[in-house]
């Protein structure tokens, strides 16, 4: 097959993008999208500064290093909702999220565009379960987002496949014999399951629906476990949870925004600086307001979740305790997370996250003693507190860790590589 018809798989995700594409016979191989990493955050930075657009590590870079502009970040958890019509400002103007999102998806077709040679016209692109949790309309909605901003990015056929079931169809080219596996794809936006029958045998059938026996997912993902600890250990130093001299609780809206990924740009505006600066009364303590007020003033928000994250990262990696260093807001200031705070703040959470595994395990008809293996992908399946609940509750189940970041992108290119057969011999 020559590359102009190769049809490409990507994996939009929430925190990180990937773009991986198979030839006939071949497995999938992940495109270089920043240098040779195969994955990229999904972020843009407008610079005011040069009036340019970055993509990816780049456009983080800058935004930490203080460029003047305006980071965008979390975009698929704007899918879906009435914020995608709204406009921000940028350098060149008013820009909607939702042409926001279509040129970040430009910007994917013209890096696939390097390595392949021709800009590919077709796609499949990843889909969570659910974009939206119990809103079929909105649900859809944001699908139908997704496929108009990607027709605006150039390409020209579009297809959706669930992001579980992608990850089944990488997983499937490592399983020696026929097994039923629970897929785990915990990303930063969204939580998602499969139970799948795979096998060597299974895997060069055509049609598959009959082997994916269940999905389910929840909208919880890592950026929810950011804006969580976020809330808990960060924001009561800028006055969540404060009071007035009377003891009038100060009013929490602001802290959740600030500490929402997918928010932070819209306190930046004048009028929430306004109303963030008429709280002024609201605290008993002025010191409390004088941090908020910087932190909004010198745009610090992402910065902030960006040492929420790596804390959250570090302290499950090393299982000890750790510090969120704010001194760049203010000397000296910092706020400390230890594992076991993790876990209690998270306990919800992934209470929600594991029973949506069970229910993907009932809805299969099964019990979780049938299963074979239960699949972990998706960077925040690394999560300990997440690995440890799921254990407990799926005691005497193998748990296999895969490929975190790059699996999704790697099934949806066999996704791709099939619907082309099934196009041509249609
Ligand atoms: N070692 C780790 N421990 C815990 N969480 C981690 C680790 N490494 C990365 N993460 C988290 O994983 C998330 C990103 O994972 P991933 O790239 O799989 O998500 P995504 O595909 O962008 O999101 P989604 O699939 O929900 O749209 C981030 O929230 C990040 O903080
Ligand atoms: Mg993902």
């Amino acid at each position: 097959m020559n590359a102009t018809n190769a049809g490409i798989g990507i994996d939009f995700g929430t925190s990180n993008s990937a773009i991986a594409w198979a030839i006939d016979g071949g497995i999938a191989e992940a495109l270089p999208l920043e240098g040779t990493a195969t994955t990229m955050p999904t972020a843009l930075f407008y610079n005011a500064e040069d009036r340019t657009t970055h993509f990816g590590r780049d456009a983080v870079a800058m935004y930490l290093a203080g460029v003047e502009g305006r980071l965008m970040r979390s975009l698929k958890s704007l899918l879906g909702s009435s914020l995608m019509q709204e406009t921000t400002a940028v350098y060149d103007g008013l820009i909607s999220f939702q042409d926001i999102v279509a040129r970040f998806l430009h910007e994917l077709g013209t890096r696939a565009e390097k390595t392949l040679g021709h800009r590919p016209e077709r796609v499949v692109l990843g889909r969570p379960v659910h974009f939206v949790d119990d809103d079929a309309k909105r649900d859809r909605q944001a699908e139908d987002s997704l496929r108009l901003a990607a027709r605006a990015a150039g390409f020209r056929e579009i297809a959706f496949q669930f992001e579980p079931i992608a990850a089944a169809f990488d997983y499937e080219q490592r399983v020696s014999k026929e097994s039923v596996i629970l897929i785990v794809d915990i990303g930063g936006g969204t939580s998602d399951f499969t139970v799948v029958r795979l096998g060597p045998e299974r895997a060069v059938r055509p049609e598959r629906s009959d082997d994916v026996l269940a999905t389910s997912g929840v909208h919880i993902g890592g950026t929810d476990f950011d804006q969580r600890l976020n809330l808990e250990r960060v924001m009561p130093l800028l006055g969540f949870r404060h009071h007035d001299a009377r003891g009038r609780e100060v009013p929490s809206k602001v802290f959740f925004e600030l500490s929402s990924w997918h928010l932070i740009n819209w306190l930046y505006a004048p009028k929430a600086v306004r109303q963030a600066q008429e709280l002024r009364t609201s605290y008993a303590d002025p010191r409390l307001h004088a941090r908020l007020m910087t932190v909004l003033e010198e745009r610090y928000g992402h910065r902030i979740a960006s040492e929420v994250e790596q804390a959250k990262i570090d302290s499950s990696v090393g299982n000890a305790a750790v510090t969120i260093d704010l001194s760049f807001a203010e000397a000296g200031l910092g706020a400390s997370l230890t594992p076991q705070d993790m876990a209690e703040q998270l306990a919800d959470a992934l209470g929600k996250v594991v029973a949506s595994a069970h229910e993907c395990v009932r809805r299969a008809g099964l019990r979780s003693h049938d299963l074979d293996a239960i699949y972990l992908t998706g960077g925040s399946s690394a999560l300990r507190p997440f690995q440890d609940a799921l254990r407990r509750s799926f005691a005497g189940v193998k748990l296999v860790e895969g490929d975190l970041f790059g699996g999704v992108a790697a099934g949806l290119a066999y996704a791709a590589r099939a619907t082309r057969k099934t196009a041509s011999t249609a």
